[in-house]
């Protein structure tokens, strides 16, 4: 049995968030601890540029696992391309009430009711400028609970301003299930104004910026989405974070389970965007293996992020997700994966 699989039959025995927020502790200490498992080596032929921003590797940590910047070394060791931290908020807050994440072991699944508990802006930002971190870091932000939707695109601005300095780059989340009303800035006219607020910041200090969204949006959604992103030149688009089409009780689902829909919006969505290659779309929702990277990759998108996958499969993904991605260069006479992607083209 692997290290990995020993931790996990301790670790599935124990409340979800506990042992999450003890494992990001004890990383946070001992970042060394990534060379007991087997990590992915990496080198220039995994590097990949989407024309806005370089990760080492295509896959990185989705939103949500390291809320507060807590072992970006540790993440950036185990050979993720990037990490995204938050949603980080304005102020700090607690969150919806405990318990708040469930597994659903049998279909390798997630559902968590979070409702962005972080330690708010200004303490995460001394995380970042304390710990050493090689890789890409993403920042991903949202609104506090009690902040009114009229305050919403001032708040989302000056947050962009506040990181922008420090992070690679910046998410805009308008697509978490568990805030009330947030997701109700997907409409366009919300959307809207958080974009011509956070875009007189960008003016000043242009950091990439992408837009994450959710699954559960009606195609013409998705292509009104893919319009505004255009007007405002974001960076790109994230597809998509978790779904609340489930019957497990409340919060959002991610994993196995959403594959399929999330999938589907992906597919919308490099369909609207194929015509504006400066629109990258990163994948993230129930991706857990090779073939279905590689299945994004084809339909135009460019890197991916995992969140339920890394839970139940562990730090092997990044090594397995490696050696397939050198099969291919292998079998398709390509040297590196920028040269594989744009053969795909
Ligand atoms: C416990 C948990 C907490 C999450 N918190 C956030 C968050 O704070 N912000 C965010 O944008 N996404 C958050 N997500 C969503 C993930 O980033 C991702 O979009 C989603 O889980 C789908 O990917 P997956 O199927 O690989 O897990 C969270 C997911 C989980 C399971």
């Amino acid at each position: 049995m692997n290290l990995f699989k020993l931790f996990q039959s301790f670790a599935f025995r124990q409340d979800p968030e506990k042992i999450h927020d003890l494992s990001l502790k004890m990383f946070k200490y001992f970042p060394q601890l990534s060379s007991c498992f087997n990590t992915p080596k990496l080198s220039d032929k995994y590097h990949y540029h989407d024309g806005h921003m370089q990760w080492d590797f295509p896959v990185g940590l989705a939103a949500g696992f390291d809320k507060n910047a807590m072992a970006l070394d540790f993440f950036a060791r185990l050979g993720f391309g990037a990490v995204e931290i938050g949603t980080v908020t304005k102020k700090p807050q607690d969150g919806n009430a405990k318990p708040r994440i469930w597994r659903h072991e049998e279909i390798a699944s997630l559902t968590n009711a979070m409702g962005f508990p972080n330690l708010g802006h200004q303490i995460i930002r001394q995380n970042i400028l304390n710990t050493s971190h090689s890789t890409c870091l993403g920042v991903n932000i949202g609104k506090n609970k009690e902040t009114q939707i009229s305050e919403t695109p001032s708040e989302y601005a000056y947050l962009y301003e506040y990181f922008a300095h420090c992070a690679d780059y910046i998410t805009i989340n308008i697509s978490s299930p568990n805030t009330p009303g947030l997701r109700s800035l997907q409409n366009k006219d919300a959307l809207k104004e958080i974009l011509v607020a956070v875009s007189e910041k960008r003016k000043d200090f242009a950091k990439p910026l992408y837009l994450k969204i959710a699954p559960d949006l009606e195609k013409e959604a998705l292509y009104d989405l893919v319009d505004l992103s255009k007007e405002f030149q974001l960076s790109g688009i994230i597809a998509t974070n978790t779904t609340i089409q489930h019957s497990f009780g409340s919060g959002g689902a991610s994993g196995q389970y959403l594959k399929e829909l999330s999938n589907k919006a992906r597919t919308h969505i490099c369909q609207a965007a194929k015509e504006t290659p400066s629109l990258s779309i990163i994948g993230v929702g129930g991706i857990d293996s090779f073939a279905d990277i590689h299945h994004f990759w084809k339909m135009g998108g460019s890197f991916v992020q995992i969140y339920t996958a890394f839970i139940y499969q562990g730090p092997q993904l990044l090594t397995d997700i490696q050696n397939e991605i050198d099969k291919l260069l292998l079998q398709s006479g390509t040297q590196n994966i920028t040269e594989y992607l744009k053969s795909l083209k």
